[in-house]
């Protein structure tokens, strides 16, 4: 059984996934650096699992760290979560976005490549496809052309320094798994999205809504040419992306290989909100506003090849992603 790093294991993603590799057997060590997470999860990732993963709370800029870590965990494969990922934020702060996001990843592949590490899982996501004339996005397309912030523009280039590194180490084999909109929590209600501050994603938004944190949902544009008026995206249950990692992780291949992690069918917002009523029974305060400057009309995964060639696709639906959240929510406030 291949043993794993996970960078950023303690977040959302990574932490849902960790769980989703224990219970097929791997052995997850994890670095973080708590930046947007919190270190409880370890303790509710034992609960589910009944294991405890070895944890590193360390930052991927601390070089000497990282080298210490490489050094004694004899790792076969990393799976890289770890990033900053607030758009809006990345708009005022791309230096810092870069530094961490870009210069992380070098580092990263430096300990990898010399202590002999040739498999890598990278968190990419849909925003690298940019602005296209259809909107249902396959791995085919161009990417990096038409971005409109430094955050895609890091997920972007980590991309292209993969595919270069790959061209460099013919052992090297990396997956990058373009993720569309990740919602949802365990089942268990112990995990779940939890972020530290004033979220900027819609389903962290709801979330913050029905626990009055903040008074309602403003629903950026009802005037997109889609049947109801608003923008419609590919929300994937993260616990159906947690186990596309496992997929990609038992079908390693040698250079570079993508795959879109998306349900393929699209959910518009005012849907969004209606399946958050429909799950919690309580109306949801919800406003009609401007449209958010670089939203697309609609986009949706071709998950075609992950189907194909990793076997995997998803089970869950939104209405499920619905029920779970609530649950969370719920289990959080006991
Ligand atoms: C956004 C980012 C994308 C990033 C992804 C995950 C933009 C333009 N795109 O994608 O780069 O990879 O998050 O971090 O920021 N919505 C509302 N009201 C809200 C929040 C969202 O109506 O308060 C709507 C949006 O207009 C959109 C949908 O909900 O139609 C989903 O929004 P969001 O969760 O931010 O995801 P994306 O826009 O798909």
């Amino acid at each position: 059984m291949k043993k794993i790093l996970a960078t950023g294991g303690t977040g959302y993603i990574g932490s849902h996934t960790v769980i989703e590799l224990i219970n097929d057997g791997y052995e997850v060590d994890i670095i973080d650096n708590l930046f947007n997470s919190k270190i409880t999860v370890l303790d509710q990732i034992e609960k589910i699992t009944g294991k405890r993963p070895t944890f590193f709370q360390a930052d991927l800029l601390d070089e000497a760290k990282l080298d210490e870590i490489f050094r004694d965990g004899h790792y076969d494969t990393v799976i890289h979560f770890a990033g900053l990922k607030a758009v809006g934020e990345s708009v005022e702060k791309p230096l810092e976005y870069y530094h961490n996001n870009i210069t992380g990843t070098v580092y990263l592949l430096e300990a990898m490549k010399k202590y002999g590490v040739h498999e890598i899982v990278f968190s990419s996501s849909a925003t690298v496809y940019g602005v296209q004339d259809n909107p249902e996005f396959v791995e085919t397309m161009t990417t990096g052309m038409n971005l409109t912030n430094p955050y895609g523009r890091t997920k972007y280039f980590i991309e292209e320094i993969m595919k270069d590194y790959a061209i460099a180490d013919p052992e090297f084999k990396a997956t990058l798994l373009r993720y569309f909109n990740p919602i949802g929590a365990h089942e268990s209600g112990l995990i779940g999205e939890d972020p530290n501050g004033i979220p900027n994603n819609l389903m962290p938004i709801i979330m913050c809504v029905a626990e009055g944190r903040i008074d309602k949902l403003h629903i950026y544009g009802d005037d997109y040419p889609t049947a109801d008026g608003t923008c419609r995206r590919d929300y994937i249950h993260v616990v159906d992306l947690a186990k596309g990692h496992v997929a990609a992780i038992e079908h390693m291949k040698n250079g570079v290989e993508i795959y879109n992690l998306g349900t393929g069918t699209p959910t518009s917002v005012k849907e969004m909100v209606a399946a958050f009523e429909k799950a919690s029974g309580k109306e949801l305060p919800c406003e009609i506003t401007g449209r958010r400057a670089g939203d697309l009309a609609e986009m949706w995964a071709n998950a075609d090849k992950a189907k194909r060639e990793l076997g995997w696709q998803t089970t869950l639906n939104v209405d499920d992603a619905m029920r779970d959240t609530i649950n969370y929510l719920n289990k959080v406030k006991e």
